[in-house]
């Protein structure tokens, strides 16, 4: 059977770079089937084999599926003749329409990775309106299986609202740790400890959600009716999960309207 090739525009990138090196790291191609690109003629995977093209047309001349991974802003910059190929767009707010419009592309993927596909701990939604082969899906299950979980979704809509969801990847986690280090500092606990502490809550002790479910976890902690039901309590009056919900709807409608 022929090996399949893979073409990244913007191959270089925090996620397309990431991806590419993911996808040799794991053996789920090999370095003479990628072909990457970029404007500034950086490679950091030089050493891998995987070749990087200056040329965007050559690199989707070269591959069966491409990817593009540039800024939303970057796309209009890009002219591409793709018709007859699978092009998957990792651009948060470019519809599939108009990537097909732009592309010519035959088959149009929108997926949604997250900046922890640098860890392989993306989750990263998909969509794809075209009726796909078996080894298609398998294809872009198994590539995005390189950096982490991946499943495919019943609408673009859900890519969009996913992109203020799991595409934000770190940031929801990160705000909130930086709330409990101030907040911490300011009531007086030193600054170091303070971090320890709220890192130990945020990245450690959030593990055990990898195998419980959070409401029975939630339930759990909230029947000693003590310090951690309070604070839940006081967030819940405060509105906490409208706050959130609220958020990933206002970055969602970015999504939504492009960018
Ligand atoms: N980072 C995230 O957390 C995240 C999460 C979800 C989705 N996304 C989506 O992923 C996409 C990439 O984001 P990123 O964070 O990886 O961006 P990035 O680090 O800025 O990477 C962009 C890449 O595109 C290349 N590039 C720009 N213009 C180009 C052109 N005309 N031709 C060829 N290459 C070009 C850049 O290299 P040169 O400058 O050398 O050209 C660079 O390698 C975005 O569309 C974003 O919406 C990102």
């Amino acid at each position: 059977m022929r090996v399949s090739t893979l073409g990244i525009i913007g191959g270089t990138g925090w996620l397309g770079g990431a991806l590419a090196q993911a996808v040799l790291e794991t053996g789920f191609l090999r370095a003479g089937s990628l072909f990457l690109s970029n404007r500034s003629g950086r490679h950091p995977l030089q050493a891998s084999g995987a070749q990087l093209l200056i040329d965007n047309q050559a690199v989707v001349d070269a591959s069966d599926t491409v990817v593009i991974s540039v800024r939303p802003e970057q796309f209009s910059e890009l002219t591409l003749d793709a018709s007859g190929k699978r092009v998957i767009s990792l651009m948060a707010g470019v519809t599939s329409q108009a990537i097909a419009e732009a592309t010519g592309a035959t088959v149009v993927v929108r997926a949604m990775p997250n900046a922890a596909v640098a860890i392989r701990q993306s989750f990263t939604p998909w969509h794809c309106s075209s009726e796909l082969t078996p080894a298609a899906v398998a294809f872009v299950q198994g590539m995005f299986g390189c950096v982490g979980m991946a499943s495919r979704v019943p609408t673009e809509q859900c890519i969009d609202y996913l992109s203020a969801l799991s595409g934000t990847g770190p940031a929801l986690p990160a705000l909130l740790m930086a709330a409990l280090m101030r907040q911490a500092v300011a009531a007086g606990v030193p600054e170091d400890i303070a971090q320890d502490a709220a890192r130990g809550v945020v990245v450690n002790a959030s593990q055990l959600l990898a195998t419980t479910e959070p409401h029975a976890l939630l339930d759990a902690l909230k029947a000693y009716k003590g310090v951690t039901a309070q604070a839940l309590q006081s967030l819940e009056d405060a509105g906490f999960e409208r706050l959130i919900g609220d958020a990933v709807h206002a970055g969602a409608e970015v999504a939504r309207r492009g960018m």
